[in-house]
């Protein structure tokens, strides 16, 4: 449900995107990604040995960032300490604002608005640079597990990974979260995050398993690509945040730095990402408007939102799913 309505939200960037930059999927690309539709043979080896890295990297990478304990020397070799000493971690209660569909600058941003997730391919270095300088923590966003035929890199997923197309989303097909050129997209997206000076990453759409991906994905194939995706931020000094995903909270928080969950009041669910508000991380929560146009919110809608059971803790503001401008905070 709730990666519905990011897709909802995504569309209307989208739409505003392809008008401004003239980019639609071409015929042949829909048609490529049409008949890439089949099953692939499960990358079990691959796996094993992802997970198996991950667990290694992953202690030893919590420990430096919770502790500042050095890892220890049976770490595999990883980048220096000194990057992993500067992963940040924002503290419970940050507040927030979710402006994936405008474009966030220093005139438009709130200055008391601390921690601001931006899209990765549509946000200037010079942007995030001068929103970090403002002192604002920013973040950049991406799906993980989805390819959105009108990203630069969108040529690089091999076919057999793409799968079923997100429902109502026809220039959005579900990934196989399993394939490693998969994972080597991502890691590449997490190295331009890095250099163009965002502290943290964003991956939406990491729960295919709970949609019809058009692969047999499990939870444990999210678990495992979470850890590979938290791992490879940390490689890189960045936090990670986990998206969604409340069925795996308890199996992930200790590598990711903050979650992001929408609509767990609409849908009774904010309970499920209380275990990141005990470890003494952030929970960014959203919930939107029914109506796009909307210029207030209702008491009733406000005090759901704002108030809702596990809901202690949390970041918590009201936007349009079009993740415009326009916000109420809690
Ligand atoms: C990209 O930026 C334009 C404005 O510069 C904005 O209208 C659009 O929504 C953004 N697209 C994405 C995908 O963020
Ligand atoms: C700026 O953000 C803070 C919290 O982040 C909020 O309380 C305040 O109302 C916002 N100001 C405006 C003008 O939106």
């Amino acid at each position: 449900m709730s990666a519905t309505v990011q897709k909802e939200a995504e569309a209307h960037v989208n739409e505003a995107s392809s008008q401004a930059n003239s980019i639609t999927a071409t015929p042949t690309s829909w048609k490529r990604r049409l008949l890439a539709r089949k099953k692939i043979i499960i990358f079990t080896m691959v796996g094993v040995v992802a997970l198996g890295l991950g667990l290694g990297l992953g202690i030893g990478l919590s420990q430096a960032a919770c502790t500042g304990a050095k890892p220890t020397s049976t770490s595999t070799p990883s980048p220096s300490p000194s990057s992993k000493a500067s992963i940040i971690q924002p503290s419970v209660g940050t507040t927030w604002d979710y402006p994936l569909g405008f474009s966030l600058t220093t005139s438009n941003a709130n200055s008391s608005t601390i921690f601001y997730p931006v899209d990765l391919e549509n946000t200037s270095a010079n942007t995030i640079t001068a929103l970090k300088n403002a002192g604002h923590t920013v973040i950049c966003y991406f799906s993980a597990g989805s390819v959105e035929d009108y990203r630069e890199d969108a040529g690089d997923f091999p076919s057999e990974a793409i799968g079923n197309t997100l429902d109502g989303w026809p220039d959005e097909k579900w990934l196989d979260i399993r394939n490693v050129k998969v994972r080597e997209v991502m890691a590449t997206r997490i190295a331009s995050a890095a250099s163009k000076g965002c502290v943290g990453v964003d991956p939406d759409n990491i729960d295919g398993y709970t949609n019809k991906p058009g692969f047999d994905l499990t939870e444990d194939d999210t678990v495992d690509y979470v850890r590979y995706m938290a791992e490879t931020a940390h490689n890189a000094g960045l936090a990670y945040g986990l998206k969604n995903g409340g069925a795996i909270v308890d199996r992930v928080v200790d590598v990711a730095q903050w979650a992001i969950n929408e609509e767990c009041a609409e849908y009774n669910e904010c309970a499920d990402w209380a275990p990141f508000i005990e470890a003494g991380k952030p929970v960014f929560h959203v919930e939107y408007t029914d109506d796009d146009d909307a210029t207030t919110v209702s008491p009733s809608k406000l005090s759901k939102a704002c108030a809702a059971d596990g809901q202690s803790g949390f970041s918590s503001v009201v936007k349009h799913y079009s993740l415009d401008n326009w916000i109420v905070y809690c």
